[in-house]
């Protein structure tokens, strides 16, 4: 094995480091296959400390020089590092190691990108690059010498001197070795300043390859925005004189937030109308919202262990929805993030890999930077807001801040102070931390002719290692609607915390209707048993804008079920409900396009598993063509009024109104190319001026079975642009039919910008094989055993992200009896693998598990 043996980490073993550091001194003589590292390390016993063990982590370093106290050192060789005799006294610690960035095809450590030298030490990267305590709840000041000849020379914190061919920086804030970072290469910067509400001016950079510096605006003031929101909403100012963020072509993450020194996937900041969607937009928006809003809740106050990582990341992602939400239209990325839920968190946690917000174990802690530590991690925090209050919850964060700054804090510290603030005992909320799975809530309704009462159950199905759940504290928010469509009792949030438990609306001469789980209150599976006529309802009046996106999906949800199990026609109720909802102009044009929407197959495939029917995946894509077809048809007048009411004079601009325009007239174009055979895509291609315009025209061609020109001349003209050419290889498997999905991916593979190296042409390619469900579950088998085929040829050159890849196996329980053989020869495959990495050995472990 190339790994060690795999062992398993657990959150109750946590003991603290023996010694705390004083400082750290780097210095790097950067060369592509030798770089040299030299660290300077002061040390003393830690007094709170039991284990007084001096060990270090080291994986992968060639050890020049190892001395304590400037006298050559007896260094032991030990499982993932290595072991001294110190004194009990303060000592300094130097060592001089030598490591390889050129080789690091990984991507952890000291790694090269296109010539440039960059690093990603989260979560245990650091012990590539020397050897140090790489765990995070050890703080310290870095001062970092480097010396190289490219043209800039980057690390955290603030410049101390800078000649040609050398750099000092200087971090005064201590942090976790896990922020460190380094960048190197000749880049050009798009500068900007920010000025604090304190009045301090910060410079922001954003550093590129020559090429790129066109790409860096909208990032820019997505940089400055942030900066601002978190000012004004968390009264959180940024600390350092300096913000650099580094754009890197290879990344396996999306970004990085090291202190001052944010690196970058290219892709998630990179931007510009004529080679970004407005998806890109938005998302790098978000993202570098996300990444500066670490700075307080993951640097400032970081993690004791890796099982607190949803204490920075589910808060953070809190924090950016928050943020996305105020920039943009709230209803629309909330229906957005609970798309994404539903899409990824719903599936892992009802399947082999599913685990608690805060994991109670792991092997490999990458394989834990999930869905569910992110996501629902991110609604635990909005429950909690919502059940506190938003004026607690802003209390709360700011005695967080106050009491834990500069600390290495975890869950409990953070329940503590919204207990403190606001006299509330959290104990049943923090069940939300250690259960896995998802919450069925279940209600029944009851009205005597004055009293309306909703009674509410809940329950969890069995998880790995989780048989019996406890009930958890579930905030049900309610709204009562009569029938003519008023509201006649504005949201109130029922607290569901017992297995049932009733709830009583008083004073209602007519029967009332209720809106239930509005704004999706709380991560959970909603029971209701309605008919149809309530769901279109609901559809046409519920006042609020999520739950009635909610009705109209769960009309299509049920259209298709039936569909699919009876043959059932698409249902003329949800059509109809549907094009009344289309036609009202009030709606701004991207809660309609989201309206447009449907259940994607693999929902659907989760939802047949869970009623306990074995889903077809072509059945399911059969139904899902019909659904679309019957809405080309029901609405084959109105579709090309939406599409030309949506249609911008003007420069293209990314805004929420551009963009949402935007996607409901490519959702009617996608519509009407049923019907014209592409023609109108056709003519959309000839004259977009922007990505989201050309792709969304040439999606639609393709669907339409024509486009071949079309996408010939796309690679004519972006063969240049690897992030476009990323578009390029996934769009072609996205609207490839069920049967030639797999061959399709083949032939893709052999183009020659097919590199497996990278990991977003890795992942355009290979992402697109899985998430196309019909075709990676082609009876014949052939897309898992591609997947699996290039899953382990990635392992040994980057198992992170092959790791993370293998979750396109997880609902393999799901399927029939074939199928399921089918994938279990490929996981056993990929098991049976020589020298298979830590990652992807625990990763297929959990899921054959199942
Ligand atoms: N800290 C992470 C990046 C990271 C993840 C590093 C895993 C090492 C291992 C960063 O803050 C992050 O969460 N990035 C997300 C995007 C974000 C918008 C949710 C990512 O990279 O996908
Ligand atoms: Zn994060």
């Amino acid at each position: 094995m190339r790994d060690a043996a795999p062992t398993t980490i657990f959150l109750k073993d946590y003991t603290p480091f023996g010694f705390i550091i004083d400082g750290v001194e780097l210095t790097f003589r950067l060369a592509p296959k030798a770089t040299r590292v030299l660290s300077r390390i002061k040390f003393r016993p830690n007094p709170d400390a039991t284990d007084k063990r001096f060990f270090l982590h080291g994986e992968s370093l060639t050890r020049i020089s190892a001395a304590i106290d400037g006298k050559s050192a007896d260094v032991r060789d030990v499982d993932g590092g290595i072991e001294a005799d110190v004194p009990d006294a303060p000592f300094v610690w130097e060592a001089e190691v030598e490591i390889n960035p050129q080789d690091n095809t990984a991507l952890e450590g000291l790694y090269m990108s296109n010539g440039m030298y960059c690093t990603q030490c989260e979560a245990e990267g650091f012990r590539k690059i020397t050897y140090y305590p790489d765990r995070p709840d050890v703080m310290a000041a870095f001062e970092v010498t480097i010396e190289g000849n490219e043209k800039v020379l980057l690390s955290n914190g603030n410049p101390l001197s800078q000649s040609q061919g050398f750099a000092k920086w200087q971090d005064p804030w201590p942090k976790p070795a896990y922020l460190f970072a380094l960048v190197a290469g000749d880049l050009l910067n798009h500068p900007g300043t920010f000025t604090t509400k304190s009045g301090r001016q910060v410079d922001l950079n954003i550093w590129v390859r020559p090429g790129d510096e066109n790409k860096c605006a909208f990032g820019m003031q997505a940089l400055k925005d942030s900066m601002k929101w978190d000012e004004d909403v968390y009264g959180r100012e940024y600390d350092l004189d300096l913000f650099n963020i580094v754009a890197v072509d290879d990344f396996n993450m999306g970004a990085m937030e090291n202190k001052g020194l944010n690196v970058f996937n290219s892709s998630c900041v990179l931007a510009s109308p004529e080679t970004s969607t407005d998806g890109n937009f938005e998302r790098i928006e978000a993202i570098i919202a996300h990444e500066y809003f670490h700075n307080w809740t993951g640097n400032r106050i970081t993690c004791r262990d890796w099982f607190q990582l949803c204490l920075k990341e589910g808060l953070t992602v809190y924090r950016d929805q928050q943020f996305t939400a105020d920039l943009r239209s709230a209803p629309v990325a909330r229906i957005s993030n609970v798309l994404a839920l539903r899409g990824r968190q719903f599936p892992e946690d009802q399947g082999p890999l599913s685990h608690p917000v805060r994991p109670k174990s792991f092997q490999e802690i990458n394989n834990f930077y999930t869905a569910t530590v992110y996501e629902k991690g991110a609604e635990v925090i909005g429950m909690l807001k919502t059940l506190v209050g938003d004026a607690a919850y802003s209390k709360a964060v700011d005695l967080y801040f106050d009491r834990h700054d500069g600390d290495a804090a975890t869950i409990e510290d953070w329940l503590q102070v919204f207990e403190d603030s606001t006299g509330r005992d959290l104990g049943q909320f923090k069940r939300w931390y250690s259960h896995s799975g998802t919450p069925r809530l279940t209600v029944r309704e009851e009205y005597d002719g004055d009293t309306f009462t909703l009674h509410l159950s809940q329950s969890t199905a069995p998880t790995p290692g989780q048989d019996e759940k406890l009930p958890q504290v579930i905030p049900v928010a309610v709204g009562l609607l009569s029938p003519n469509g008023d509201e006649v009792m504005a949201t109130q949030i029922l607290e569901l915390t017992e297995a049932e438990q009733s709830f009583r609306f008083e004073g209602h001469a007519t029967r009332p209707i209720p809106s239930i789980l509005r704004d999706f209150s709380a991560p959970v599976i909603l029971e209701q048993d309605i008919d149809k006529t309530r769901r279109a309802f609901l559809l046409a009046h519920d006042t609020d804008p999520f739950n009635r996106w909610e009705a109209g999906r769960m009309l299509a949800r049920e259209s298709l079920l039936a569909s699919i199990t009876t043959g059932a026609a698409p249902d003329a109720a949800y059509l109809e409900g549907l094009g009344a909802v289309l036609r009202d102009d009030t709606l701004d044009a991207a809660y309609r396009a989201l309206m447009l929407g449907q259940p994607t197959q693999s929902e659907l495939a989760g939802l047949l598993h869970e009623a306990g029917i074995t889903p077809d995946p072509e059945a399911i894509h059969t139904a899902s063509e019909d659904l679309r077809n019957a809405k080309a048809a029901a609405f084959g007048d109105l579709l090309p009024v939406l599409y030309q009411d949506n249609q911008i004079d003007g420069p293209y601009s990314p805004d929420a109104d551009g963009s949402g325009k935007r996607s409901l007239a490519n959702a009617a174009l996608s519509l009407i190319s049923r019907t014209d055979g592409g023609a109108l895509a056709a003519e959309q291609y000839a004259k977009a001026d922007n990505m989201t315009l050309q792709l969304a025209a040439l999606s639609c061609l393709l669907d339409a079975g024509a486009g071949k020109e079309q996408l010939a001349a796309f690679e004519q003209q972006w063969h240049g642009d690897r992030l476009v050419m990323d578009k390029w290889f996934s769009l072609q498997i996205m609207q490839a039919k069920p049967d030639q999905v797999a061959e399709v991916t083949t032939r893709l593979t052999q183009h020659p910008d097919f590199d497996m190296k990278n990991p977003n042409r890795f992942r355009a390619v290979m992402g697109a094989l899985s998430m196309h469900h019909a075709g990676f579950h082609h009876k014949s088998g052939a897309a898992y055993a591609l997947l699996a085929e290039w899953l382990i040829k990635l392992d040994p050159v980057n198992p992170q992200t092959t790791a993370r890849m293998c979750s396109a196996f997880q609902t393999w329980k799901r399927y029939d009896p074939a199928r399921q053989t089918m994938m279990s020869a490929e996981l056993d495959r990929i098991a049976n693998t020589k020298d298979l990495s830590r990652d992807t050995n625990e990763m297929i472990t959990r899921i054959r598990s199942a």
